[in-house]
């Protein structure tokens, strides 16, 4: 992985998200931009996104117009701006086509908690996308914003977001009962998993737990 506009930390910056472009090679990992800054194509892909039925369900987003998607990104962009949360468009390297998203934000800044989520188009699916997205940004989160723990958590059915979480080296750490209230407007069991920076990088993938 490259990384562009890498910065590096110093005490009086550390725990700051700074814009960075993460290049994956046939993957683009940009910060989301303003509206007027991103192609067409970016707020299309939006609308897309916030219509899927998994979307909708597991992380409902709300961007299901042009006017919607435009409040989402600059509500990315204060988060960049304030340096508590990195939200990146996983884009094609070839023709810019939007795939996914992942965002990490700080749960406790000052003691290096962060939270880490993603989706990706459906038509992304399946090949990869979420699993590399999700391990470059973690990678980036620990060497350049100092996280010390970011954790991952998904509703129990949601297994497809459990072998991301797998893939990406967070370790099962217990089921939290009733946690969340999903798109369905039910609350769902969720599964806690977390990665440290003293983690090794991850080999092989665990088994889910059972539900
Ligand atoms: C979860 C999601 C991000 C996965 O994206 P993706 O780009 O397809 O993920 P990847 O291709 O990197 O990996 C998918 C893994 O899930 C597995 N998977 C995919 N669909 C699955 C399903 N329905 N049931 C079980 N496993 C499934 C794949 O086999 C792969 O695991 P493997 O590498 O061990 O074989 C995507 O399905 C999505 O956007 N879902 C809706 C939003 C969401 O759930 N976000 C996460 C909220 S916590």
């Amino acid at each position: 992985m490259s990384i562009s506009g890498h910065h590096n930390p110093t005490d009086g910056d550390q725990r700051t998200f700074h814009r960075t472009t993460l290049d994956l090679g046939d993957m683009l990992l940009h910060p989301w931009g303003r509206a007027s800054d991103e192609p067409d194509t970016l707020l299309t892909g939006l609308t897309v996104a916030a219509a899927d039925p998994l979307i909708a369900l597991w992380n409902p987003l709300t961007t299901s117009d042009r006017s919607e998607a435009q409040a989402w990104l600059e509500a990315r962009q204060d988060g960049w701006d304030r340096g508590v949360s990195a939200a990146f468009a996983a884009r094609n390297a070839t023709d810019d086509a939007l795939l996914g998203s992942v965002t990490v934000r700080w749960v406790d800044r000052a003691d290096g908690l962060a939270m880490i989520g993603y989706w990706t188009l459906p038509n992304a699916r399946g090949r990869g996308v979420a699993t590399r997205a999700t391990s470059a940004v973690t990678t980036w989160a620990f060497r350049t914003a100092g996280a010390r723990r970011i954790e991952i958590a998904h509703a129990v059915g949601n297994k497809a977001s459990c072998r991301v979480a797998h893939r990406c080296g967070y370790l099962p750490e217990g089921t939290l009962r009733d946690s969340h209230r999903f798109g369905d407007g039910a609350y769902h069991d969720e599964h806690l998993h977390a990665r440290l920076a003293t983690d090794p990088e991850p080999a092989k993938p665990a088994k889910c737990p059972t539900s």
